[in-house]
């Protein structure tokens, strides 16, 4: 059974920082534009999905043609805002623990070489946009791929690699990373008269909408665990002291003595 610790906090200032309005930008974003999107998209995969298949059947169907362009046109939104996010958690992540650790003081092209991570997997996203030929949408979708995996790997970054089934960045990187894919492979899916590539589509972003379901639940649960900036030093000595499984005393004054 956990064991309560005792807290004595005195602090008069509990504003919120910069640094916390940071850290609520990408919920905020998930929750107002990328969940809304998601929904609305769901609803047009399923009407795009019977009408097609009242088509085979009776050769006519009551559902108008617009959905397939609106679920296509939400989908481009999709990818980009769920590319998107992610970068800002990562990048809030990263470029906080650079801050924290003085990096650029030490080793300033580590620094820089982080930066540019960011950039050329933002220009790669752009240009699978832009890409018609299907090897450089391969190429580009690759790269973007790589540059989020690349930028998830450095430090700072939030992990719960022990946990990984249900780490919000496990599953957070590979909606991404689903959602990449989906606009790589987007004009095979018509192309492709086998209905082979509609299949993969379906069955890909079945799998990336139960992953969304579960950032929807990890992200939640990240939310009462990332402490605020005056919070923070004390929710670290729990975490030093591992007063879930023990007995212990954190006296918040102590670090920061009042004048
Ligand atoms: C939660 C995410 C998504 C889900 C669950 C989903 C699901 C589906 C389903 C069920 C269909 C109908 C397939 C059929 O005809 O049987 C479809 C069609 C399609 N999807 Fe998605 N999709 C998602 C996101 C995306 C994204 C992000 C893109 C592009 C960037 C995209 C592009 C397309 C295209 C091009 C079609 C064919 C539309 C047509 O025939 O007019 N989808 N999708
Ligand atoms: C499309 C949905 C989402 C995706 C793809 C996504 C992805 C990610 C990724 C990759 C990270 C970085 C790893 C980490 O620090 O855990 C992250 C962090 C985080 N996410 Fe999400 N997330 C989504 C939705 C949400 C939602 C709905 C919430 C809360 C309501 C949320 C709250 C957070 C928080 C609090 C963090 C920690 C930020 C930090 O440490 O700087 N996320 N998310």
């Amino acid at each position: 059974m956990a064991v309560m610790p005792k807290i004595i906090i005195d602090c008069e200032n509990f504003n919120m920082e910069v640094k916390d309005a940071i850290l609520l930008l990408h919920p905020i974003l998930a929750v107002i534009v990328v969940f809304p999107l998601i929904g609305i998209i769901v609803n047009r995969a399923l009407q795009v999905r019977q009408r097609r298949l009242e088509t085979v059947e009776t050769g006519k169907s009551k559902i108008t043609p617009v959905v397939g362009k609106e679920h296509v046109q939400l989908g481009l939104w999709l990818t980009g805002s769920v590319v998107g996010i992610v970068l800002i958690a990562l990048g809030n992540d990263v470029f906080g623990n650079l801050i924290d650790k003085q990096v650029w003081s030490k080793s300033p092209f580590q620094v820089i070489f982080i930066g540019l991570l960011f950039v050329v997997t933002i220009a790669s996203l752009y240009l699978l946009y832009r890409a018609k030929d299907a090897k450089w949408r391969g190429i580009f979708a690759t790269l973007s791929g790589i540059g989020l995996v690349v930028l998830g790997c450095q430090d700072g970054v939030y992990r719960k690699t022990d946990q990984w089934y249900i780490s919000h960045y496990y599953y957070g990187q590979l909606a991404a990373l689903l959602m990449i894919f989906s606009l790589a492979i987007l004009p095979d899916i018509y192309k492709d008269k086998t209905n082979r590539w509609r299949k993969v589509h379906i069955i890909l972003n079945c799998i990336a909408l139960l992953l969304f379901i579960g950032q929807g639940i990890t992200g939640t649960r990240s939310l009462l665990e990332v402490p605020l900036t005056w919070q923070e030093p004390y929710v670290q000595m729990l975490y030093e002291q591992k007063c879930d499984t023990q007995s212990c005393q954190v006296q918040a004054h102590s670090l920061s003595p009042k004048p």
